[in-house]
């Protein structure tokens, strides 16, 4: 198949690259930069300058193709707009994917996020509605519901479109700037690793390549408008995640109680997520795709040690 990449020099993405390659498609990377374009050329695949601002080149490409992964995003508008307005700029991109995909019946794979299942009292599974991420109760972190919900809606358009929610925590040894990252530097500079509160409640996560082996499987035979789960690790206790990265640093693991999470302190702008529960069940994924995830676990790729160079580790 040939298949039109966005993000392929992201975390994601730059896994996703080789997966398909290796598979036998044919691979075009979005390149908004010539080191966009050097990244995915020794990633193997062809380039096709642009941008995702620019609507019309996104609908070509996705015209040209016999199907679409997308995984970038836009993050520069992060510091201003939040994440609301990273997804918001997702909508007018999914619907110009929906307009070259119409009637084609091609697939169109989008990232998603798996949301919080807040008062389900069950993990989320791929039957949930897209769920909301974040501090529910600011009402305001919606716009990725209604992006998720557009890609399904696609499938009553003609196209094979599905959106794959990508675990809380997609870790790997090329992981630079995710959640881990964060909680690592946080504890290094804190002096511990914090958790909220008691630390039970769960986190989800995925190795980046088992998400990539994902991502490729809905393209080839998922049926349309489907959600599936890049998750490996349904909920992990925050605590033992604190613990993980406290042993490898030399640190201790300490409670952050509730009634600081808010405050300028430990968790900062993540204050607002960390002391929520994820449990996530991926079972229809496995199910109806075979998706196998062979990769490490979260807490075993963590021991692996690639997340602390020596110098972070203290002399025995
Ligand atoms: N745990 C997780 O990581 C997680 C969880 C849920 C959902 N997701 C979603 O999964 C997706 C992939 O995440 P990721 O961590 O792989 O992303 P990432 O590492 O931040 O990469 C972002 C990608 O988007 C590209 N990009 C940004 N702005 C662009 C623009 N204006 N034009 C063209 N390309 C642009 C970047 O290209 P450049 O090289 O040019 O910068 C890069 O390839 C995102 O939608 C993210 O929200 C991730």
């Amino acid at each position: 198949m040939r298949v039109f990449v966005t993000g392929g020099t992201g975390h994601s993405g730059s896994h996703i690259i080789p997966e398909l390659i290796a598979a036998g498609h044919e691979v075009t990377g979005l390149a908004r930069s010539d080191t966009a374009a050097t990244e995915l050329s020794a990633l193997g695949a062809k380039v096709r300058r642009g941008d995702l601002q620019d609507l019309d080149g996104l609908k070509e490409a996705a015209a040209d193709s016999d199907g679409v992964i997308h995984v970038a995003h836009r993050q520069d508008l992060l510091p201003s707009g939040g994440i609301d307005a990273v997804a918001a700029a997702e909508l007018p991109i999914m619907l110009a994917y929906g307009e070259a995909l119409a009637g084609t019946g091609k697939p169109l794979v989008a990232a998603g996020s798996i949301g919080s299942p807040g008062q389900l009292g069950r993990p989320a599974t791929e039957d949930d509605p897209a769920l909301p991420v974040g501090d529910e109760h600011k009402g305001t972190l919606r716009a990725r519901n209604v992006v998720e919900t557009a890609v399904i809606g696609l499938a009553e358009r003609g196209v094979r479109s599905s959106v794959v929610r990508i675990a809380n925590i997609a870790h790997s040894t090329t992981d630079r700037a995710g959640f881990l990252p964060t909680l690592i530097a946080l504890a290094k500079e804190k002096g511990f690793a914090g958790y909220p509160g008691d630390g039970t409640n769960l986190w989800n996560a995925v190795h980046v390549r088992d998400g990539a082996s994902l991502f490729r499987l809905a393209l080839e035979k998922g049926p349309a408008g489907s959600y599936w789960h890049a998750v490996e690790d349904g909920g992990i206790p925050f605590r033992e995640i604190a613990e993980a990265i406290g042993s490898r640093l030399g640190l201790p693991a300490v409670s952050v109680p509730p009634d600081e999470l808010m405050l300028p302190g430990y968790f900062g702008f993540l204050a607002n997520v960390v002391n929520q529960s994820y449990p996530t069940s991926s079972l229809v994924t496995r199910k109806t795709l075979g998706w196998e995830p062979a990769q490490p676990s979260l807490l075993a790729d963590l021991d692996n040690g690639h997340y602390f160079p020596s110098a972070d580790v203290p002399a025995i």
